[in-house]
């Protein structure tokens, strides 16, 4: 398959597209704006392959689109501002990208009457106390993240209801592994567990992720997208749960350093308490996540440990503003 690959330079796209290189025949083209998050370091070691090419540009930019799209069979969309806390500080570009570069895509694949995967979050569902979602759940998001992908979604299906184009959604979890940008719990613990700085907790730290290793993820959605039926939505939810302080507390063990690192800081305005989904209706199309949160958490903490030469320009570069900006300390040296 020739498929176009939105927002592929960024965490889960470029470990989607890695995955699809490596084992199967595509042809795979990156359209990317390189936003802070997305990177060529990302893609670094699959530049040679001559299956593989990559566009810069946006989504919402109908040019960048359409030279992108060109030889494309089908269309599958990462592109997105993915972190809540910069949503809640700066909404716009989530406006921007969800709403006004999803439209732009689906027209184009409208025109050229492509298949279309959107790749979406469990957060559209907003929070659950207990049980979890199943696709057919009302969508209630809580912050400008998950309302604008929310929104997206919707302009998804309604492009297979009035057109008929062949449209799917997987939503998946919350996602961890290697290229992740520090930013998200995950590596940003682990990073300053490495470099000994403090580890700040929000809340309580008993919030509740579903965690899905993003390998299993690309793959789930390359299932989806190769098995799914147009116009459903799949959840792809990752085999364990944990509470945000025990992710922590096994981050500072796997890195050797002790809990006096933990700060309770300020909690995130409309924080979702848990996050749970019911991945039925993905299994029954034979998918299944293969790895689990504990070896999982391992492998990834040996990834940054092993791979400082991806990292180190982004802890050193203006990252270290938005650190400071957040949290309110500055990172060690
Ligand atoms: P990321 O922030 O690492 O990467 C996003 C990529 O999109 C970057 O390469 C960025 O440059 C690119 N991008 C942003 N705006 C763009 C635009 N207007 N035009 C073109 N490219 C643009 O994000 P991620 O964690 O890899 O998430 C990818 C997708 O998966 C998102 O749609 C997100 O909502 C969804 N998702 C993420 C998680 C998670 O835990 N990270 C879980 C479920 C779903
Ligand atoms: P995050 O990785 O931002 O993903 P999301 O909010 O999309 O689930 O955060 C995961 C959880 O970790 C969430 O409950 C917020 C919490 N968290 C902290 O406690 N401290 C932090 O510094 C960050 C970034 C997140």
């Amino acid at each position: 398959m020739r498929l176009l690959v939105c927002g592929g330079a960024g965490f889960i796209g470029s470990n989607f597209v890695r995955t699809r290189l490596r084992g199967s025949d595509d042809e795979i083209v990156v359209l990317d704006k390189l936003t802070y998050a997305g990177r060529r370091e990302n893609l670094q070691d699959l530049e040679e392959d001559p299956r593989f090419s990559f566009v810069h540009g946006a989504i919402e930019d109908p040019a960048a689109v359409a030279t992108a799209i060109e030889r494309a069979d089908a269309v599958v969309n990462f592109a997105a501002e993915t972190h809540v806390d910069r949503s809640i500080i700066e909404p716009d570009a989530f406006v921007r990208t969800h709403a006004l570069g999803t439209f732009v895509l689906l027209e184009a694949a409208r025109e050229r009457e492509l298949r279309f995967l959107q790749v979406s979050t469990d957060e559209v569902y907003g929070s659950i106390e207990e049980g979890s979602f199943t696709e057919s759940s009302p969508l209630d998001p809580s912050s400008p993240y998950s309302a604008t992908k929310a929104g997206a979604d919707l302009l998804v299906s309604s492009y297979r209801h009035t057109y008929g184009t062949e449209t799917l959604i997987c939503r998946g979890s919350n996602n961890y592994g290697p290229y992740q940008y520090p930013e998200k719990l995950i590596p940003l613990m682990v990073l300053n567990a490495l470099a000994g700085d403090r580890l700040p907790v929000y809340g309580d730290g008993l919030n509740v992720r579903n965690w899905l290793f993003v390998e299993d993820f690309a793959s789930g959605i390359a299932h989806v997208l190769e098995h799914g039926t147009p116009g459903e939505a799949y959840n792809v939810g990752g085999p364990d749960e944990c509470a945000n302080i025990d992710v922590v507390r096994r981050i500072l063990e796997l890195c050797g350093r002790d809990e006096s690192l933990i700060d309770h800081v300020t909690d995130r305005p409309g924080h979702d308490r848990r996050y749970s989904l019911a991945s039925e209706k993905v299994r029954a199309l034979g998918w299944s996540a293969s790895m689990r949160f504990d070896v999982g958490l391992e492998r990834t903490v040996a990834w940054y440990r092993d791979n400082a030469w991806w990292w180190e320009p982004i802890r050193s570069g203006a990252y270290r503003d938005y650190y400071t900006r957040q949290y309110g300390q500055t990172l060690d040296d």
